[in-house]
């Protein structure tokens, strides 16, 4: 297969139309058997439910290529699984596991001319997604659902690659106690808009958004969760009811402990502790690992002594270890790499 002229090292993390993308629909209690269409549009109704009460949840992964040629994607069964957890909170009807899992698979299979090269610094972003389709007046679930996925090739997420990041504590909540924050619904990323707007033309990278409880406690940025290392080389990572259970974080933790034999805690982290940790990353799909090198409280600047230069040590052997199981270089535990083609 002929792999697309595309220039893959300098892709940023944008959408590029690919040839085909996965189609099915729910009606009448039932999922249709679902199709590969080169039909990029949608055509709805005024009143779909997705446009009125934004009834909408989604994933994203990613697909590599490893270092011996093959087309891998990591971990779907957990994408799978957390859309099902997306789609009943917001009382979506379930998607099945090994459907999702095998449309993944013929949407990238489909599009393998739009999978970067190993070693090109890109990778293909692939993006399920389910929405309630017909008219819905009234506040209630719509009885029929689109699931779709797209793929797009990307770059890195933040400008810049792995040059430390600049954030911003943020005044705006993106969750609340008793909310959404657990699940990947497009109202959590609409409720982010004005706070990353805003973070943008202030200078900064991200947010950090604070528990909305209490505002006393770390619980993510608006697209991944927090890594910490103390001083003495343990990863921290913030524990929560209203932040989203990253695949990547999961991964990291057991990529720590068991590849590198790090001490790992899972707990809630003040913001008042942030002074004292020696590295910070952000980590998702998306982001990877990128390293946060300081961190603004209202005009207080908390340095992490890795500085703004590069990655810290710790966090660059996480970073290693994850992307080096994702890309063939090292042995995945069982589970982890399902193989396309
Ligand atoms: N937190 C938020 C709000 C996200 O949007 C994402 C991205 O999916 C993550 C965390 C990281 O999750 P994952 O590692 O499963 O991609
Ligand atoms: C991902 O990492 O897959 C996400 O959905 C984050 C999003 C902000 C692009």
């Amino acid at each position: 297969m002929e792999k697309k002229n595309i220039d893959w090292s300098n892709l940023g993390f944008g959408y590029v139309h690919t040839d085909y993308r996965y189609v099915s629909n729910y009606k009448n209690g039932a999922w249709d058997d679902g199709v590969l269409t080169e039909d990029a549009n949608i055509v709805l109704n005024e009143c779909a439910g997705v446009l009125q009460y934004a009834q909408t949840v989604f994933e994203g992964l990613k697909a590599y290529t490893t270092e011996d040629g093959h087309i891998v994607t990591f971990r779907p069964d957990l994408n799978a699984e957390r859309l099902e957890a997306s789609a009943a909170r917001l009382e979506m009807p379930v998607f099945p596991k090994e459907r999702f899992v095998d449309a993944v698979t013929r949407t990238v299979k489909a599009n393998a001319a739009y999978v970067p090269p190993y070693g090109s610094g890109a990778t293909l972003y692939i993006r399920p997604y389910m929405f309630g389709s017909n008219p819905v007046i009234g506040v209630k679930p719509a009885d029929e659902y689109q699931f779709r996925i797209f793929c797009t090739p990307v770059g890195p997420y933040f400008k810049g690659g792995a040059k430390p990041l600049t954030i911003r504590v943020s005044d705006f909540d993106r969750a609340a106690p008793h909310g959404t924050g657990n699940i990947k619904a497009g109202l959590n990323y609409a409720m982010s808009l004005h706070a990353i707007v805003t973070a943008h033309q202030e200078g900064y990278d991200e947010n950090m958004y604070l528990d909305p409880g209490t505002r006393t406690k770390v619980e993510e940025t608006g697209g991944a969760n927090f890594l910490f290392i103390t001083k003495d080389n343990k990863v921290v990572t913030p524990k929560s009811d209203s932040i989203l259970p990253s695949i990547t974080r999961r991964s990291l933790v057991h990529v720590a402990r068991e590849y590198l034999g790090l001490e790992v805690e899972e707990r809630e982290v003040y913001l008042d502790e942030v002074k004292d940790f020696a590295e910070c990353g952000l980590c998702g799909t998306a982001a990877v690992i990128s390293p946060v090198g300081k961190i603004v409280d209202h005009g207080k600047e908390i340095c992490l002594p890795s500085g703004m230069a590069e990655m810290g040590p710790v966090t660059k052997k996480l970073y290693d270890t994850l992307t080096g199981i994702q890309m063939g270089r090292l042995e995945a535990p069982s589970g982890w790499i399902h193989v396309i083609e």
